[in-house]
């Protein structure tokens, strides 16, 4: 596997293996890699023959007061992980390669209306700073393929968004959440909970599947359900952020007849944060 550290290199790669015919599926992560991650980038290998991995704490996604700096950075053990999936390309920019001029008044995109709602609602200028950094390792790399795992729905909403907008010549592939086997979904921030949290966290996932059964039974009272999913949390001892229902294309409430919607939920335990999502083909 190359690890490079400039754009430059990155770019004369990529052309390389273009110009013998190759495609090129792109993983991006902010590192500390888990099973997860794992999975997409054994699904970029799926897609196309050479895959191309980022690993780029974006500071530009964090709100003030959030985890920037202790975000957890475990470069070694990533190569390590990567050179097992059979990466062939890890990228791993310093901040000044992808912002020069520092991060106040860099040019960003914006995704409209979609990155206000939910999530984006309770952290102010988050996907912003996501669509932001992921137009510029996109503009980087070239991909014919960009893997976002489907945990981050959301994201990965905003992103096919901003593809589709733009006007990008690439296929952007959602890869299926990866669990604990007591469900909670894996995320590197799951290493802020305590023993006891960890215990109560895959309570988030327990309630989105009940409410998973009662839509599949016929329940439609949308606000009746997501009232109770939220009182389920905090009976189970999380502090809800937001628990609903929604399309899965646009993330608005459904008008009625949709024949795929999303659950999505977001909860408070201690430190951390977590977000989940089921989807449900009716
Ligand atoms: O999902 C993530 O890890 C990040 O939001 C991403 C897509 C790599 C952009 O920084």
């Amino acid at each position: 596997m190359q690890v490079l550290h400039t754009i430059e290199r990155v770019r004369e790669q990529v052309r390389a293996w273009n110009k013998a015919g190759e495609s090129v599926a792109f993983v991006p992560t902010m590192g500390n890699l888990h099973a997860g991650h794992l999975a997409l980038v054994a699904r970029a290998r799926e897609c196309a023959d050479r895959v191309v991995v980022s690993i780029f704490v974006n500071p530009l996604q964090f709100g003030k007061g959030e985890d920037l700096e202790a975000y957890p950075r475990t470069p070694a053990e990533d190569q390590q992980k990567l050179v097992a999936a059979a990466t062939d390309l890890l990228f791993m920019p310093e901040e000044q390669e992808i912002y020069p001029h520092g991060r106040d008044g860099v040019t960003f995109v914006e995704v409209p209306g979609i990155s206000d709602l939910l999530c984006g609602a309770s952290r102010p200028g988050h996907f912003r700073g996501v669509a932001t950094v992921v137009c510029k390792l996109l503009n980087i790399v070239q991909p014919d393929v960009a893997c976002f795992g489907q945990k981050d729905f959301q994201q990965l909403a905003v992103l096919r968004r901003m593809v589709n907008e733009l006007n990008m010549p690439l296929e952007v592939v959602g890869g299926p959440t990866v669990r604990e086997a007591d469900g909670l979904a894996m995320s590197s921030r799951n290493r802020y909970l305590t023993a006891a949290e960890r215990e109560r966290a895959p309570a988030i996932y327990q309630i989105l599947q009940t409410l998973e059964q009662w839509l599949r039974q016929g329940q439609r009272d949308f606000s009746a359900l997501e009232q109770e999913g939220r009182a389920m949390l905090q009976r189970a001892g999380l502090q809800p952020d937001y628990l609903v229902v929604r399309r899965t294309d646009d993330l608005l409430p459904p008008m009625g007849g949709e024949s795929s919607l999303v659950l999505l939920a977001a909860a408070y335990l201690g430190r951390a944060r977590l977000i989940d999502n089921v989807l449900i083909e009716l």
